[in-house]
Order: C-alpha cells, then structure tokens, then sequence
C-alpha cells in the first residue's frame, strides 16, 4: 500500500512524479505529495485526497530531482500532516516511505529526548530524524545506512538530501524497482513498473536490503555492510497501452473486457514447466494452496477441480491463517502460492514460515520481479499484463485458467485441459457484447439501491458465488454474501424476504438440479431469481446467459457478475477503480 516515485533526469521532474502517481494511485488513495530539490533547496507540497483531483492552483515547484508518494494511511489519520513526505525540521532532508516502522515509538521517544521535534503523527517521519541525527556524526550516506539499520519492520524508502544531487532509496519486505534511461540519462524509482514504463521498459528490480544511489546512474549497495552489489537489468514486456484507460472511462471495465486475451496469455505456458509443477504434486506429502482475497477464490476453485478431476486432495488456506497450519509443514510438502501483486505481506509471510521448515514454494504471480516470484523456488506468470483497477477480474480468470492447466497435468491430461480451456478463451467476448453489458447495466440500476444480496453455488460453483458476492461487495459497498446452495436451508433463509436478490450460478454439471431446488426454496420465500447458467429455468426471474463450458464454467460464469458489479458502483456514482478505505497491494499484515 502507498505508492511511491522517483525521479532524477534533466528534464521537470513534477511531470514525472505527478504522472507517475497517476499511476500508482491504485496503491492509497487518501492524499499525495511531491518534494523537488533545487539549488540546494528542497520544497514540498502535500495535498489531501486523489492524484485525480489535482487542481491548477496546485503548484509543484520546478527541479530536475524530485520524489513523490500516495498514500493509504496506516499510522494517523488523513491530514494534511501525516501526507508524505516527510523532512527533518530544518527541511534538509526529504522522505517517502511505503511500509510499516514497528519500533518507531521507541525511536521517536528517544531522538523527542534528543531534542526532535515532530509535526506528524506518522512512523516514517521518524526516519527523517534519526538520519539527521546520525549526520551529526556520518557524512550522509552513512548515517542513511545507520538510521536504516536500526529500523524493524518493512520500507520502501526514497530520500533526498538538499545539499545532495542524488536520490538514495533503500528496500526491506516492500516492492521497490529502478527504471533506467541510459540514452535520456534518465532514471526512476517506484514502487511499480507502471509508473514509468511510459519512459523505458528497462528495470533493476531491488533486493531485500539493499540501497541505491541514484546520481549520474545507479549505484546498488547492500543495506547491513555497506558493499557495492551488481545488479542485472531486465527488460519489461508490458506495454504502456495496458496500463492506460484508452476509451474506458474506468480501468475495471476495461480490464474485465481484455480477458479473451490475458486468458489466451495465461494458457501459453509452456507444457514441460506444467507437467513438472504436476510431477511435484503428484510426489508431494501434502499440498498447499495459499492466498488472499481473489486469489484465495481461484484457490478454493482448485481444490474442486483437484477433487473432481484429478481425485486428488489439496488443502487450501486463508494466507493470513497460514501461520497456525505450520505444524502440518514437512520438508516434503509442497506450497503453491497465488498472488497477482505478488506483494501480498500475508502470502509472503506465509512463503517465510514454510521455508523455514524447508518447504517448497511455487507460485502463480502476476506481476514479474514481485518479492513474491523471487522468493520462490519456481513461478508462473499469468502474462495478464498490468491490472491496474484495484478490484481484480482478469487476473482472477488468468488464475482459474493457470489452475486448470495444472489440474488437467496432474490427471495426465494437460493437452485435453489446454483444449478446454482455448475453447473457453474464445466464449468469453460474447459476455461483454454491447447487447448483455445493457443487459447486466439495466439489472444493476434496478438493484442498485438495495442494502443485501445473496449469491449461491454448489460444489465448482461455489467459490465463484464466493467472488462474485466479494466484487459486488467491493465496489457497490453493498452487503453481498454467498452460500453454499445447500446451506441456503440451515439459517441463511431466514434473510429472505420479498424482492431479496438471489444471484445463482447453475452450470449444467451434477450440481443443476439441486441448485435449482435450493432456487425454487428461496423464490418461495420471495427472493427476486438472478439466474447464471446456459439455460433458463422457470425459476429464474431474470436469466444471465452463459455458454455451457463443463469444468471451466467458472472462467466465464464470474465475468457477468463483474460487469453487474460494475454498473451497480457507476449507477451509485462510485469509482470502481478506486473503493473506499481499499488499495491494490496489501502490503501490511
Ligand atoms: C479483490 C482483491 C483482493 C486481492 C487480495 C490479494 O478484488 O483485489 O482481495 O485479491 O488482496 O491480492 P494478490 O492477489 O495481489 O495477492
């Protein structure tokens, strides 16, 4: 969470900074800043709110060096104090931090006695400070390293130092990548690709305690000893067009309607690398499943499609609940973790505890250079390209087609998977036709004014109620919540009332006429029917079609709902891309 830039080149460096921002606001959206150095001067300006509503008045002073941060507030309020960045009381020094100080109560309450005096209520200001203080002893760069080192918890820091014409960044558990311009002489740090892959595609992903210096190029330094380190540039393959709106007035429309072809892209992995992850499962002593959120719904949908076609049992858990399974962990078990971000704190907490037990970790990550694809012992990438809309969609199917490729390999039959899953990729387009988006647009302004909603599904089809009722419940801020079809009978049915929206998902599988009875119970109760399935039922009071695709139905049973979901936050005057009190990368516990 927080999203953070730098830049130093020799051009405006707010245009950077501002633009990069733009980018990065799915990260925090409760207020920004930006700091630029000029003839050793360092001003700032902190405003509350989004990036988006920067106003004309809003004046950012003009340099060639500069940081900028927005933020998701953790420690304080949203005020116009506790907006980054942050600088030591003369202003000499500048910071913007992405993580959490878990010791900077102590360190606020010694450097206070010192003489400090603070403005904010927040944990990084307190770096500002302890850096000043060991300059009184260190030349600059020391006392970063020193103050850095006495720091616990997690950071992605940007620094600047006015008498300084460099920028010194530094990571420990938050993502932080360089992007260089060796031509322009131009160079970037952030804590995503998508804020400068406008100006190259050329990174250096940093390591866990590391620094760099950022002055005529980077230099790259471990953090504890103070070493040179070499690093590797890498080059991007995502396009700037993926991470821009285009036409759409918002990035989740755009995104849930790219999916024909991140579903395509997610099936070309190549065979040899699936058959493998297959033979690991096949020889694992317990598999485990692990994520957060949408991940953890394509994870629960794995375990289905692991049971049903490859009679095969996986455990899958709750990334945050990890912890307390640990005495289930063996050298010999296998963790396959599932993450878009890959930055997820409770994933890669979870990887830390079964790597301690010697565990191997393969994950299924969107985002290339991630902690979390580094820190495992083989990855997958989706290939979806950037998603940027806080709320995932196509990720979620990029998942769901990853896992299915994997289930048919384990059962030997990746090639049969494959089949299914292209025919799949090339049904989806005609769920986000002209006709069913006015469709599923005309369905929401009806509901759109409701305070609950309930979604069922059986056996394959329940985890897609699971994410279905989290989409709706995200961005509409209506109470969504789903059930098993059975379970609809052992208390939940007492929520029915007149007109209450049911949205069902019956695909015609062994779980269609039961659903259809758990359909027919509500309706009697008074539930208005939202049916899902490739066939109308007369219980259905409104029927959403979908094409009839057996064991991958959840690849397109999930799409209308996000489109439904969509409509229901545009019709409320909501900004789907960016839900209240939610950011992309959940990099706190
Ligand atoms: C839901 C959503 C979150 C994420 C969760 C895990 O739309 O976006 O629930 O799925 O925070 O994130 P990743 O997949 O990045 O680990």
């Amino acid at each position: 969470m927080c999203g953070i830039i730098g830049y130093k080149g020799n051009k405006n460096a707010a245009e950077f900074i501002l633009s990069g921002l733009s980018m990065l606001e799915y990260r925090g959206y409760d207020s920004w800043g930006v700091a630029i150095k000029k003839d050793n001067k360092i001003s700032t300006f902190k405003k509350i709110g989004k990036i988006s509503d920067r106003t004309k008045k809003d004046e950012i002073a003009t340099g060639t060096i500069g940081m900028g941060h927005t933020r998701w507030a953790t420690h304080g309020g949203i005020t116009h104090e506790n907006a980054h960045p942050h600088t030591n009381e003369n202003g000499n020094i500048a910071i913007v931090h992405n993580g959490i100080i878990e010791n900077y109560q102590k360190l606020k309450k010694s450097l206070k006695e010192k003489g400090h005096e603070f403005l904010s209520e927040t944990d990084t200001e307190v770096i500002a400070h302890l850096i000043e203080e060991y300059e009184k002893d260190f030349d600059f760069f020391e006392a970063f390293k020193k103050a850095l080192n006495d720091i616990e918890g997690s950071f992605a820091i940007v620094c600047m130092h006015k008498d300084k014409n460099e920028l010194i960044c530094a990571r420990r558990d938050s993502p932080m990548v360089v992007g260089v311009n060796h031509k322009s002489k131009e160079y970037f740090v952030a804590s995503d690709v998508p804020a400068f892959l406008e100006h190259t595609r050329d990174v250096i992903f940093m390591d866990d305690n590391e620094i760099v210096v950022i002055n005529d190029k980077p230099t790259f330094y471990n953090l504890l000893n103070g070493k040179k380190v070499e690093k590797k540039e890498q080059h991007i393959t995502w396009d700037i067009a993926q991470a821009k709106k285009g036409d759409f007035e918002h990035f989740m429309l755009k995104e849930i309607k790219e999916q024909k072809e991140t579903l395509k892209n997610a099936i070309s992995q190549k065979d040899e690398i699936i058959e493998n992850i297959a033979n690991k499962i096949n020889s694992g002593f317990g598999v485990f499943f692990v994520a957060s959120g949408t991940s953890l719904n394509a994870a629960k949908s794995a375990a289905y499609m692991f049971s049903k076609h490859a009679k095969k049992h996986v455990n899958v858990v709750d990334a945050s609940e990890f912890e307390y399974y640990k005495d289930f962990l063996t050298p010999k078990t296998l963790m396959i973790t599932i993450s878009q971000s890959g930055e997820t704190a409770d994933v890669l907490s979870a990887v830390k505890t079964a790597k301690k037990i010697g565990v191997e970790i393969i994950s299924i990550v969107n985002v290339m250079g991630s902690s979390l694809e580094r820190q495992s012992n083989a990855a997958l990438l989706m290939n979806a390209g950037p998603e940027i809309c806080v709320v995932a969609t196509k990720t979620y199917t990029s998942q769901l087609a990853i896992l299915h490729l994997i289930v048919y390999a384990v059962s030997g039959r990746l090639k049969r998977g494959k089949e299914w899953l292209k025919y799949a990729a090339d049904h989806v387009d005609e769920l986000t036709n002209q006709s069913e988006i006015t469709k599923l647009e005309n369905l929401a302004l009806r509901l759109k004014d409701c305070h609950h909603m309930y979604i069922i599904g059986r056996g394959l089809s329940y985890p897609t109620a699971l994410e279905a009722a989290l989409k709706i419940k995200e961005v509409s801020y209506i109470h969504a919540e789903a059930f098993a079809g059975g379970s609809l009978k052992h208390g939940p049915l007492a929520l029915i009332e007149k007109g209450t929206p049911l949205i069902v998902f019956a695909p015609k599988d062994e779980t269609f006429n039961q659903t259809i009875t758990n359909t027919i119970e509500a309706k009697a109760r008074g539930a208005f029917i939202i049916g899902v399935s490739p066939e109308d039922n007369e219980a259905f009071d409104f029927h959403i079609n979908v094409p009839d695709l057996n064991g991958t139905s959840p690849i397109a049973n999930i799409i209308p709902i996000q489109v439904f979901a969509y409509y229901l936050a545009v019709l409320k005057g909501l900004d789907p891309d960016m839900p209240r009190n939610l950011a992309k990368s959940v990099t706190v516990k």
